[in-house]
């Protein structure tokens, strides 16, 4: 399987990184990274640990379940995969999922983000290099331009480019055939999506957060990858504070892996990791600087909430998409905030968290 990248990096922990390139068979000239790039930027050992077939990949059971099939049936029947849309929260695994998918069925996979689309020909030049059952994946898919939207519409539907030739009265269409392939979108925002875009997926399948059990092997799956030692309690407090996030996870592991070398720590076991991790200001329940901001700011200023998402981006510095893709998604999942049609509310979950007296409380002190 040859991977091409073209990837944008995201201004956030929002999108997948970007993808290690093993011999490409094909590349195009403005928005294909060149190979010996992308493994500088990419890092060889961030690769290293990406799982590469379904069997090393841990977690997302049901999404499993679902691909296995569309794989087998695809493969009896000879035919390529139908078009495929991933979405969830940044770092459970939508890029990964598309290079497993693209490696089980033994054909290449072209990684791209919609921000590298722009202009028309981008897309163009990706869709008449795909060889028959190649997988195209588009992270960011709800960012494409309406222009090379309405280009993907027959490419997805019939496999066909329509091209306008000319201008004014003289333009003509002329129409372009293209090998079948698999589109693979992957989104944060599967509302942001337009409906003729969302309809020509035949799949789509929502990533959910991981369990502490699942990011554990993880962890100590990439531990033993890294050549690092962990304990099982070690990499279960690393996996608590991941926020059901493997790419949080990963990353976690080597500061702590960071820490242990430096304090001269043979081994990452429970004590070790919560140490590190606290140094890092991570705390128990993975939550950062950020989060306890957000939260501390709808409860002592709004008495906590409901208050307004731009009223919350003002007082911790985020923006609006990032507080929205990145830290309201697993604030909501432990319990700590919602999301009401007024605004933002903390939850007695929150209150109990910080330390703060939960509301009911203060109340009754009042009275
Ligand atoms: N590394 C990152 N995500 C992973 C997963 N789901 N399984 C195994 N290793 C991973």
């Amino acid at each position: 399987m040859a991977i091409i990248s073209s990837k944008k990096q995201p201004s956030d922990s929002g999108g997948e990184p970007k993808q290690r390139q093993t011999q490409p068979k094909t590349s195009t000239k403005e928005n294909i990274l060149q190979p010996e790039a992308a493994i500088e930027e990419q890092g060889k050992q961030e690769e290293s640990i990406r799982p590469q077939r379904f069997a090393d990949y841990i977690g997302q059971k049901d999404l499993k379940d679902v691909l296995e099939i569309a794989i087998k049936a695809a493969k009896s029947r000879k035919e390529v995969l139908d078009h495929l849309l991933l979405y969830g929260p940044p770092g459970l695994g939508k890029t990964t999922m598309a290079m497993i998918l693209a490696a089980e069925m033994e054909v290449n996979c072209k990684i791209t983000s919609a921000p590298s689309l722009e202009r028309p020909r981008d897309i163009v030049g990706l869709l008449v290099n795909l060889k028959p059952g190649d997988i195209l994946f588009i992270d960011e898919i709800h960012r494409l331009s309406r222009m090379t939207e309405e280009i993907l519409y027959p490419a997805m539907e019939d496999y066909r480019l329509d091209l306008t030739v000319g201008k004014g009265s003289s333009a003509r269409t002329r129409s372009i055939p293209l090998s079948k392939f698999t589109l693979v979108g992957a989104t944060t925002r599967v509302g942001a999506l337009t409906s003729p875009l969302r309809d020509r997926f035949g799949l789509i399948q929502k990533l959910r957060f991981y369990e502490v059990e699942e990011l554990r092997l993880i962890v100590q799956r990439s531990a033993q990858l890294l050549n690092t030692t962990v304990t099982e309690d070690g990499a279960k407090e690393i996996a608590r504070r991941s926020r059901g996030t493997p790419r949080i996870a990963n990353r976690l592991l080597k500061r702590v892996r960071d820490y242990a070398e430096v304090k001269s720590f043979d081994c990452i076991c429970e004590k070790v990791a919560a140490e590190a991790l606290q140094l890092f200001q991570v705390d128990p329940c993975g939550l950062d600087w950020t989060d306890r901001r957000m939260l501390s700011v709808i409860i002592e200023q709004f008495n906590g909430g409901p208050v307004g998402l731009e009223t919350i981006a003002a007082a911790t510095g985020e923006d609006t998409q990032t507080i929205e893709e990145v830290y309201e998604p697993y604030l909501m999942q432990i319990g700590y905030l919602s999301r009401t049609p007024r605004g933002r509310v903390a939850t007695a979950a929150a209150y109990k968290h910080l330390d703060f007296k939960p509301p009911n409380e203060q109340l009754s002190f009042l009275q």
